[in-house]
């Protein structure tokens, strides 16, 4: 991670105050005075502040039942942030590991560890994520092979050039399914249900990887390390 994030993650700064505490020559990285807050660090790297060894706080791994109306951003905008009923301490450390959009709810993974979000959101990675779609109209019975087949070849979504990863889907009833996919482009489980033919009134995540929704609306709790540990390096 960045000097200036580990400085935070081990201390009560603020990023200001640990970058202006880097610039003043105050933090060395194994002994050596470093200045750029921007120099990679790892946990077995000895970081020190004015002489004192820094131990980071260990990463945080939370996972959150979304309402709809609120946003995946650290402050209000038009909507309300998500973070407004997440009870826990320095909160604008904390980002989302795959966003969702104002209207859509269900599961959102919340952490401090880049890392971790990028196994689960870079597609060569294959995390899956599994959408609960309910549609304006139903799916005829004798269309369902065919819109099972075009999900699983891929499908072309305006204004990209690339067909869609392999989706699997299942058809619950004519207008409720679920969708599992493995990228997260913009709105891209609208816009593949647009692209042939649907749309989409309501939208929930229920699962991404090995990890299941299981609190009510608005509610939290932290990842087992378990659940953690099941977000594998693929690729
Ligand atoms: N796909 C969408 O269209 N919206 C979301 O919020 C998530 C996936």
């Amino acid at each position: 991670m960045r000097l200036d994030k580990f400085v935070c993650k081990s201390t009560q700064l603020t990023k200001a105050d640990a970058v202006q505490c880097i610039h003043l020559g105050e933090v060395g990285v194994n002994g050596e005075v470093i200045t750029s807050e921007s120099t990679q660090v790892h946990e077995n790297n000895t970081v020190t502040l004015r002489g004192v060894k820094l131990i980071a706080r260990d990463f945080r791994y939370i996972l959150m039942h979304k309402p709809a109306g609120t946003i995946c951003s650290n402050i209000d905008e038009v909507y309300p942030s998500l973070f407004n009923s997440l009870d826990v301490e320095n909160v604008s450390e904390l980002h989302i590991a795959g966003r969702l959009d104002v209207d859509t709810t269900g599961l959102v993974l919340i952490t401090d560890d880049g890392r971790w979000t990028f196994d689960i959101t870079v597609p060569s990675k294959q995390c899956a994520k599994t959408y609960r779609v309910t549609l304006s109209r139903g799916i005829a019975a004798d269309g369902v092979d065919d819109l099972v087949s075009r999900f699983a070849a891929g499908v072309k979504l305006q204004g990209e050039q690339q067909l869609t990863l392999p989706a699997t889907l299942q058809v619950i009833t004519p207008t409720e399914v679920l969708l599992t996919i493995t990228e997260g482009k913009f709105h891209q489980v609208k816009r593949m249900f647009a692209a042939v033919g649907h749309r989409v009134v309501a939208l929930h995540r229920e699962r991404i990887g090995d990890i299941c929704l299981d609190v009510d609306v608005g509610q939290w709790r932290y990842l087992t390390d378990e659940e953690v540990k099941s977000v594998v390096r693929h690729g």
